[in-house]
């Protein structure tokens, strides 16, 4: 018996590509030992990237990549990173209490290399805690200016003559802690000095300014109104933001793994609070800065489990040595889901966003062990059954009907976007054990594939075992052309696409 009736309506908005970015940090295993092993390394790679991992990379096409960080970016001087790998100096790399070695061998060359291997669009954090305007203008010229100057010239013996095109410029990151404890005010006014040289190098570049909007952060210090300090102080400057930086991580989900049933609704009604902590963000732009369009740059984002924290809530015990990895479950993969469904009915105002990591760290979306093996996680997996949507416009959807949670919520939300390949959905059952029966309609075009992602709420995938957790075909049936009948398993994302092609089961 049909228990949840989904159906689609008009376009509302685009769902930018920059909303399915990643972030690629210098913190623990992300960035060295992750993503790069150097080039005389015995583990397979390209251009000193694992070839596992850029292999999985360009099988997703993460469309936007942040980089190198992160509380990182407050401490990066980016002329540690170029010329010949030999002569570049070892630094102290340190992010959020960790610190490490830094030989630098991956700089600005090699990460935008990267970005072009993956045809994905790089997004540079610039230092404002140890860092100069002259230093963040120096890198901005390095990087984009073709005008004659030593630094070009510096660039090309460094081996790139032509400037790469990148657009996204952060002045500082959580400059309200880790990135120099600024008050709203001071930050304001120093935004102010460093966005206004910025432009006079590159007048075209989008600028992001740190923002905070969360609620929920432990530490009792913090401004809960800087948004509206640092945009009020701007004033007639306001202009000069192009992006209003905020982040969010879930805490408060309990054990990563050994999890209760309270805990694996709590993670995921805190993911569906995010939709509302955009809102929020986006009542504060509109109120005050009318006329000038600032995009909410959503630039880390995803659970950040107790096991790899000092700080924040959680029972349990943390997890020596703190290196900020965690597991990655299926409850994860659904939490990430419910964002995404949020990111897309809010595309008219969220302008980008970076799940928070790429390889090892946080939620990545990617494993690596000692010896190079590359594992994706269930949140790789439900990234890519997104894939559809990057892009397409936005429908609104209507969902009718089915099971609810515990809290009386309903279990079964839907997303849905008409792209050049035709309409595709994608519906999540958080119920942890009712399977739920649903239609969907085509709206006039035929069904092509339905992929379900589902398994134990707990259950992950490793070395051992890397496709536990992996979309497969669900079985479905027709009922006239177009209105599509299939089985939603509990703990289940499905991505149903109609379309003109043939069915593929
Ligand atoms: O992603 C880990 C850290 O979380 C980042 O370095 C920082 O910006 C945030 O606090």
């Amino acid at each position: 018996m049909t228990e949840v009736v989904v159906r689609a309506g008009d376009g509302f908005g685009r769902i930018s590509p920059r909303l399915y970015g990643t972030f690629a940090e210098h913190l623990g295993r992300c960035c060295y030992d992750g993503l790069w092993v150097g080039k005389s390394s015995p583990i397979p790679n390209t251009l000193g990237f694992n070839s596992a991992v850029v292999e999985a990379l360009q099988e997703l096409g993460p469309s936007l990549i942040r980089w190198p960080g992160g509380c990182y970016a407050d401490h990066y001087h980016w002329r540690d990173g170029i010329g010949p790998v030999g002569d570049r100096p070892g630094t102290l790399g340190t992010s959020c209490g960790l610190m490490t070695p830094d030989d630098n061998s991956l700089g600005t060359h090699e990460f935008l290399g990267l970005c072009e291997l993956l045809d994905s669009e790089p997004y540079l954090a610039g230092n404002v805690g140890t860092g100069s305007v002259q230093e963040l203008a120096d890198w901005m010229t390095y990087v984009t200016s073709d005008v004659d100057t030593a630094l070009v010239r510096q660039r090309a013996e460094n081996g790139r003559a032509k400037p790469w095109g990148v657009s996204l410029w952060g002045v500082g990151n959580e400059s309200w802690d880790c990135g120099g404890r600024f008050d709203a005010v001071s930050y304001a006014l120093e935004y102010r000095r460093y966005a206004t040289m910025l432009r006079h190098v590159a007048p075209k570049a989008e600028l992001v300014a740190v923002g905070l909007e969360d609620e929920t952060l432990p530490e009792s210090n913090l401004e809960r109104d800087w948004n509206e300090k640092l945009l009020t102080t701007l004033g007639p400057a306001v202009g000069l933001v192009d992006h209003l930086s905020v982040h969010k991580y879930w805490l408060n989900g309990g054990p990563e793994t050994d999890f209760g049933e309270a805990d694996y609704y709590a993670l995921l009604a805190e993911a569906g609070e995010t939709e509302a902590l955009i809102e929020r963000t986006s009542r504060t732009i509109a109120r005050l800065s009318p006329g000038h369009r600032i995009g909410i740059a959503f630039d880390e984002w995803g659970v950040w489990h107790p096991e790899a924290r000092e700080w924040g809530p959680g029972e349990v015990a943390r997890r020596p040595p703190l290196g900020l990895e965690q597991a990655n479950t299926m409850r994860d993969a659904l939490a990430a889901a419910i964002a995404l469904e949020g990111f897309h009915r809010q595309c008219n105002v969220l302008s980008l966003a970076n799940m928070a990591q790429v390889v090892n760290v946080l939620q990545a979306l990617l494993l690596t062990d000692e010896n190079g093996a590359c594992v994706r996680t269930p949140t790789f997996h439900v990234l890519a059954m997104h894939r559809p949507h990057v892009g397409a416009t936005a429908l609104t959807t209507v969902v009718q009907g089915g099971a609810v949670l515990p809290d009386g919520s309903p279990a079964v939300s839907a997303t849905a976007s008409r792209g050049k390949d035709g309409i595709a959905y994608t519906l999540i059952n958080r119920h942890l054990d009712r399977a739920v029966a649903v239609s969907v309609s085509g709206l006039g075009l035929a069904p092509v594939r339905v992929t379900v992602l589902t398994g134990e709420p707990d259950a992950q995938n490793d070395v051992g075992r890397p496709d536990r957790i992996a979309p497969r075909p669900l079985e479905f049936h027709t009922v006239g052309d177009d209105d599509l009948r299939f089985t939603l398993p509990a703990r289940s994302v499905v991505t149903a696409e109609f379309g003109d092609g043939q069915v593929q089961r």
